[in-house]
């Protein structure tokens, strides 16, 4: 795992977007699989910015998202298609049709499940995922207990995530109790992970999704198996993080061995 500690959100933002850019540089057909909530909206504002103003081209990416609320409609402010439309895809030159988010409010969300699994094979697997972490460690919404080799599938959202979702809701507005989510087999799969995080309250689950041992109660730290991960945290979320200095080593002399390699080993 690549972990790199950067100072605040709006930094964290742009080195991720950058990324991602990078990524559709080489591969403008890129399979993106997306996530929602706060942590990666600055990510999206700054992809808006690079699509306006340096001409960062959509048009081939298709992009899977992470989740969606059970019993929510694509038009209520609150789906998370809507977040994503209003967030992202309504301001970039993705095409609609190369857009797949779970559906929440079909009769047969089981047969929904399927389908999305069948379309994330058809279109080649996911390239790179972006993820965000909950405070109890779910990737997705891979809630603590969900099996490491889940599929897309309906999960029951813990105390904890219901309550930390409520602010996106209005006063009185009845959370959602459940959400379709891309499982820990089908994250897993992706070929290349990013996983963000920013702010103190994710500090204490972060220390445990990198350091911790691999386990069903953070599901997160699943990604310590995964061959390609590059972790974007700021200061304060990586403030419990055992051996942050050795990060933070190992970053810069990545950066120097990358220049070298660029410009080539300089001659004694
Ligand atoms: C959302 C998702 C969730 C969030 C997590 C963190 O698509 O997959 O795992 O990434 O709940 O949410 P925020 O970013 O709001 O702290």
């Amino acid at each position: 795992m690549r972990v790199i500690i950067v100072k605040d959100y709006k930094d964290m933002s742009r080195r991720a977007a950058k990324v991602v850019a990078n990524r559709i540089g080489k591969k403008p057909d890129l399979v993106l699989g997306l996530a929602t909530g706060s942590t990666p909206e600055g990510t999206y504002s700054e992809l808006i910015r690079i699509h306006r103003e340096e001409g960062l081209n959509f048009s081939k990416v298709r992009s899977f998202n992470l989740d969606e609320y059970c019993g929510l409609s694509p038009d209520h402010p609150q789906s998370y298609h809507y977040f994503m439309y209003d967030k992202l895809f309504n301001h970039i030159n993705i095409r609609p049709e190369n857009i797949y988010i779970p559906k929440g409010d079909v009769e047969n969300a089981n047969i929904s499940c399927e389908w999305y699994e069948e379309k994330i094979k058809e279109e080649g697997g996911i390239d790179l995922q972006i993820l965000g972490i909950g405070r109890d460690g779910h990737i997705g919404f891979n809630e603590p207990g969900s099996s490491l080799g889940s599929r897309t599938r309906i999960k029951t959202l813990t105390k904890e995530t219901i309550q930390d979702n409520a602010r996106f809701f209005k006063k009185g507005e009845e959370v959602p109790r459940y959400a379709i989510t891309m499982g820990l087999g089908t994250i897993s799969e992706a070929r290349e992970c990013l996983l963000l995080a920013s702010g103190a309250n994710k500090a204490e689950v972060l220390q445990k999704c990198i350091e911790g041992p691999v386990s069903a109660e953070i599901t997160a730290s699943l990604l310590q198996l995964h061959p390609r991960v590059m972790i974007i945290i700021d200061e304060e979320a990586a403030q419990n993080l055992r051996q942050k200095d050795y990060y933070q080593y190992a970053e810069k002399m990545a950066e120097e061995l990358e220049v070298s390699q660029k410009f080539g080993a300089r001659k004694k």
